[in-house]
């Protein structure tokens, strides 16, 4: 489900044409419509457990318009580093809201979680456990915690994004896991209250996932007869969303939640959930302009004025994304889809049917709203690629695109180097 149709034969996002937007913005850019943010959110919140949190996943998309968005509608944040913390608070994310992923949190991530009072730390390691515990020892506090215990479930997804096997670095081996609790409650200043599991994103079979929160409730129980206070079950992110129109979609969000419920209807947990790109991924797209037609391959080349800098996905995880031009008219064409980049994986598609195209002409790719803008970089000193949200018939500059001195700002002559 998006908001990205076209009416007269051109693309509009919600009720603004595509080509307004480039033309107060230039291309490369990112465009999102908060009315499928909206929808999404609403559809996850319809499917969770009542009084669940909603812990939207931060790192599918950051941008700080996108999580007032959310928040305005009740959203906490899954955070994995301090500056998805400091985001999540700018745009009105109380701490209380707040759970805290990753595997390398150092002590002064973990200090400024403590000082925002977040609701819950997603503890990976042992290293972890007992660094939290000087942290919050040392100043009085007492953190909650969730240790992420690593089910060894295969979520059957790219390898890149899977998490959730033992060769993976994620959460705690399920072997360690019992006596890691045992641990946690003799350490000072933690209070181990939570289970939690991710096992990785993208997943379109929701056997992987309904094995891994059984297995979790499994350990809440366990736990919970070993003397253990565990009040909390994190369920993480990773439910799949249709990338190609035509394929078959992925399982909904409420038949994923009719599994949860089967899991946790007698477990008397608080439920949280942390889905990211099932929220965003298709409320965005990236609209870029043809440079070139280039003829003289088996196919003719569409170079495109964006690259694997601005969306990186197809050269780190194959991704495949439907590509539309916004005023098609010419006879399908077979191109080679490729960026400016210096790099031979800076290609968006091969092989693809597209309207014959000519320089100028406008091309979106689709589904481009989670791990895209986040992903970006300024490789090749390229500009990172402003953001619009579109409301109805309004749109704004969410981030705008840096001036190259301003991408130059950050650099200072070595000493030794006479400025010219
Ligand atoms: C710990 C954690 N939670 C949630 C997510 C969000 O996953 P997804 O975007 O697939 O919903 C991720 C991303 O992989 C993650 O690492």
């Amino acid at each position: 489900m998006n908001h990205f149709d076209y009416r007269d034969g051109e693309l509009f996002a919600e009720d603004v044409p595509v080509r307004a937007i480039v033309e107060a913005v230039g291309t490369p850019v990112y465009i999102y419509a908060s009315a499928t943010l909206t929808r999404h959110f609403e559809v996850m919140r319809e499917a969770a457990p009542p009084g669940a949190l909603i812990a939207y996943s931060v790192k599918a998309n950051g941008n700080l318009s996108v999580l007032r968005t959310l928040a305005a509608l009740g959203a906490g944040a899954d955070i994995v580093s301090e500056g998805e913390l400091r985001r999540a608070l700018a745009a009105g994310i109380p701490g209380q809201k707040i759970v805290f992923s990753g595997v390398g949190k150092t002590a002064s991530e973990l200090d400024a979680a403590l000082s925002a009072q977040i609701y819950q730390f997603n503890v990976e390691s042992e290293g972890e456990l007992r660094l939290l515990s000087q942290v919050a020892n040392g100043r009085g506090r007492t953190a909650p915690v969730a240790l992420r215990v690593n089910p060894d479930i295969d979520a059957q997804t790219h390898a890149k994004i899977t998490t959730g096997t033992a060769e993976s670095k994620f959460g705690v081996a399920w072997a360690d896991a019992e006596r890691l609790y045992a641990l946690a409650k003799d350490l000072p200043g933690i209070d181990a209250c939570g289970v939690d599991i991710h096992i990785g994103s993208q997943i379109t079979d929701l056997r992987p996932l309904d094995l891994a929160i059984e297995k979790a409730a499994g350990l809440v129980r366990t736990l919970r007869a070993q003397g253990h206070k565990i009040t909390r079950l994190d369920v993480g992110g990773g439910l799949g969303v249709p990338y190609m129109l035509d394929e078959e979609p992925p399982p909904l969000p409420s038949a994923y939640a009719k599994i949860l419920a089967g899991h946790t209807r007698d477990l008397d947990v608080h439920v949280i959930l942390e889905p990211g790109r099932l929220i965003v991924a298709n409320a965005g797209i990236l609209v870029s302009r043809v440079t070139y037609i280039k003829e003289g391959g088996p196919r003719p080349f569409m170079i495109l004025d964006a690259g694997m800098n601005d969306l990186l996905r197809p050269a780190l995880y194959d991704a495949w994304h439907d590509i539309k031009a916004v005023r098609p008219d010419g006879e399908l064409t077979a191109y080679d889809v490729v960026g400016p980049v210096c790099e031979s994986a800076d290609i968006f598609a091969k092989d693809r049917e597209l309207p014959a195209s000519k320089a100028g002409d406008l091309m979106a790719i689709l589904t481009a709203g989670a791990y895209g803008a986040v992903q970006g970089s300024s490789y090749n000193a390229r500009p990172l690629t402003p953001e619009v949200l579109v409301k109805g018939r309004q749109f704004s500059v969410v981030r705008r695109r840096p001036t190259f001195d301003e991408m130059m700002q950050l650099e200072t002559w070595a000493e030794w180097l006479k400025p010219l």
